[in-house]
């Protein structure tokens, strides 16, 4: 069985290290610590300092948004893995908007979930078919090959620090549209779910597809969260829009320890 049940906050390019900070605060006063479920924030990289100085390691971990597989060198704007280092825990890799609004091929998430296990920190690899894919057909081909692509070079060991977020491109809300998209009904998710782990089974055998972590997000906000995490084989969620409503995320948490202590 999967350790933790991970919960991340995708705060995307919101709020300023000022109200980054103030929310954490906030969020501190009201969530109580979860042994058994990962509490991960990912604010801004600018953010990621201070909150690293701010934050109780036993409650929170932090988490960046992206970053470049390069160690060090003339890479204007893009900040490495080995800078995260010492700062974040986790880095998210190969988001949608990464791949769809800054054109991040799959070889680069390859690269860069590379690199960040070389720098001790946890991938979260995020795969996910978009409105048209899924149209045609095609939700399996589309994750076989981010996974193919993103997972490539890892060992076995390396996949112990592997993360794989399910969000399907269509069920993702934009800021404008929060709350009103559609998200994959519980048998599609497990569906889903179960094709990842057959393709981590294919790729690096019965153990790396038993004890990935595999998070679902797109649209997850405190009403429709104990749905998604009462699909076997779904570990935790990905929240972006809800995560940055104080209220919504504490619920979120809670949610997702209540839900552990039932699936116990
Ligand atoms: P959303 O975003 O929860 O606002 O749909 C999720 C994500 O993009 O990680």
């Amino acid at each position: 069985m999967i350790d933790k049940t991970y919960v991340i906050a995708n705060w995307k390019m919101n709020l300023n290290v000022h109200e980054s900070s103030l929310y954490l605060h906030k969020l501190d006063e009201a969530v109580k610590a979860h042994r058994t479920v990962e509490t991960i924030l990912a604010p801004s990289t600018l953010a990621l300092q201070a909150m690293s100085c701010q934050l109780n390691h036993r409650k929170f971990k932090l988490c960046a948004q992206n970053c470049y597989w390069r160690d060090s060198g003339a890479y204007t704007g893009e900040i490495s893995a080995s800078q995260l280092r010492g700062v974040t825990q986790y880095v998210l890799i190969g988001h949608s908007e990464r791949r769809n609004v800054f054109g991040e091929t799959q070889k680069e998430t390859g690269k860069k979930v590379q690199a960040v296990i070389r720098n001790n920190m946890r991938p979260v690899l995020c795969v996910g078919e978009t409105a048209l894919e899924k149209s045609q057909g095609e939700t399996g081909e589309a994750i076989h090959d981010q996974l193919t692509a993103g997972l490539a070079g890892l060992t076995n060991e390396d996949m112990k620090e592997v993360i794989i977020a399910y969000e399907p491109v269509w069920a993702i809300s934009n800021g404008n549209n929060f709350g009103s998209h559609t998200t994959p009904k519980p048998h599609d998710l497990y569906e889903v779910q179960s094709l990842i782990r057959r393709q981590l089974g294919y790729l690096f055998g019965d153990d790396v597809k038993n004890k990935t972590p595999v998070l679902y997000g797109g649209s997850v906000d405190e009403n429709n969260v104990g749905a998604f995490l009462s699909v076997p084989g779904v570990n935790g969620v990905l929240v972006g829009g809800a995560s940055l409503h104080l209220q919504k995320f504490t619920k979120i948490v809670e949610v997702a320890y209540a839900k552990r202590n039932v699936k116990r």
